[in-house]
């Protein structure tokens, strides 16, 4: 099949390398011109383990354009994959899929075929019925579900590992009003064999918002227990070990520690949070989720302080991205961490192996080393993000703040201390 993926940002350019593994021939369509030769060259314009190699093996598939409506013309299905940044309020900032909207919607006031369109952006709940069709409807002068085909099918990836997690995603989420746009999705993720959860265009769209803010709310669970472990002397590690075991329950995401960033989970429940305010709901779990994120790297400052005053003294950062694998630092622990300690006077000296250009642009003062060890020659050094390569240095004599559990230090510091354990 020729499918149309419109955003090369992260959803954009893993979703549509994946779909090109599969077979079918992929246009990318992107602002960035720049982004696009990238593509076409075979490499990956973000920092994915593996992206590089699945573009590259599949470059005779792919085709870039900066023009949506080519795109549209020369393929029947389209997939919306387009930023829904958090405005100052929290909610969600839908100017890109406006925008995609009217342009996608032109092209099919003159397409004799039917066209699928399909949102894989993340959009709350009524989004597409209530925003994406009257923009479709309007522009196209045709009607959703009659002369063309819409649908939610929400991504499930986390950076890092976004491969594998499209090709043994736990299932595929399909949200539409219409057999015949259900059977082509399904036909789309028939070859994948895994479960394919078929719904209502707005219960897809919660289905990807409740998914986030859940997860979310079980790591800010696992720390409120784990800020408690801390002051009972207990290692909440061995706790969710414990209680992970109980299936209804399960072990994943009760890492405990600085809490969670990304361009996800704080989006995702700040949105969900001004919806329901909006709809006259208080959410009281979520906006506690989030209170208790806020809280963490306030904790592991705390923590540094029991041991010595930050003024004047250099603190080491190891980790800046907001979880490893990844160069993306939004919404990372490290930007609140290393804001209070430079408020609190301190020198701040950092390494991180692959964030730290994008790091440089909003904190361009710090003393950026070039390995981590340099960080440890600093009077104190705070570990933030769990990079493998911190499992191998040598922390004799040193006094650790350690926010995401590197065993190594917790075994070998002078002085150690857990954030939750
Ligand atoms: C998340 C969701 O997992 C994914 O399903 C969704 O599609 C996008 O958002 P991502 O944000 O890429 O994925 O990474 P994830 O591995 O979920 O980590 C998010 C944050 O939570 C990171 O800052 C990580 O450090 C933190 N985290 C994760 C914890 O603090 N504890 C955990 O146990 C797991």
């Amino acid at each position: 099949m020729k499918i149309c993926i419109i955003g090369t940002g992260y959803i954009g350019s893993v979703t549509g390398a994946c779909f090109a593994e599969m077979g079918h021939h992929i246009i990318f369509v992107g602002r960035s011109r720049k982004k696009l030769d990238i593509i076409k060259s075979g490499k990956s314009p973000i920092f994915e383990p593996g992206l590089d190699e699945l573009l590259l093996k599949n470059r005779e598939k792919l085709e870039t354009t900066t023009d949506i409506a080519e795109a549209v013309k020369k393929t029947n299905l389209t997939f919306i994959c387009v930023g829904t940044p958090s405005r100052e309020d929290g909610s969600s900032d839908l100017s890109q899929i406006e925008e995609v909207s009217h342009s996608i919607g032109k092209p099919l006031r003159s397409d004799k075929t039917h066209h699928t369109i399909v949102t894989k952006s993340t959009v709350l709940p009524g989004t597409i019925e209530e925003f994406i069709i009257p923009i479709l409807e309007k522009e196209s002068g045709k009607k959703a579900f009659v002369d063309f085909g819409i649908a939610s099918n929400p991504e499930f990836l986390k950076e890092g590992t976004a491969i594998e997690d499209f090709f043994h995603t736990d299932r595929v989420v399909i949200g539409t009003n219409d057999t015949r746009t259900k059977e082509i999705l399904e036909e789309l993720y028939k070859p994948l064999n895994v479960p394919i959860f078929s719904t209502t265009l707005r219960t897809s769209e919660m289905i990807k918002f409740a998914s986030n803010a859940f997860l979310a709310t079980k790591i800010s669970f696992a720390n409120e227990i784990g800020n408690l472990c801390k002051e009972l002397g207990i290692d909440s590690y061995s706790v969710f070990e414990g209680v992970g075991l109980d299936t209804r329950i399960n072990p994943k995401f009760f890492r405990t520690g600085i809490g969670f960033g990304g361009s996800c989970f704080p989006k995702d429940v700040c949105a969900l949070i001004a919806h329901a305010k909006s709809k006259g709901i208080t959410p009281r779990v979520l906006n506690s989720v989030m209170a208790i994120n806020e809280d963490q790297p306030r904790r592991m400052i705390a923590l540094l302080k029991r041991h010595l005053n930050p003024k004047g003294r250099t603190i080491g950062v190891l980790g800046l991205a907001f979880k490893p694998d990844t160069d993306d630092i939004r919404e990372s622990r490290a930007i609140p961490i290393i804001k209070m300690l430079i408020k609190a006077g301190a020198r701040v000296k950092v390494y991180d192996p692959v964030a730290m250009d994008n790091f440089r642009q909003q904190f361009p003062d710090l003393d950026y080393t070039t390995s981590a060890a340099e960080v440890l020659t600093s009077d104190a050094v705070l570990i933030v993000t769990e990079w493998k390569e911190f499992e191998s240095l040598d922390y004799h004599g040193k006094l650790v703040v350690d926010g995401r559990r590197i065993e190594k230090a917790r075994k070998e510091a002078r002085v150690y201390e857990g954030v939750c354990w």
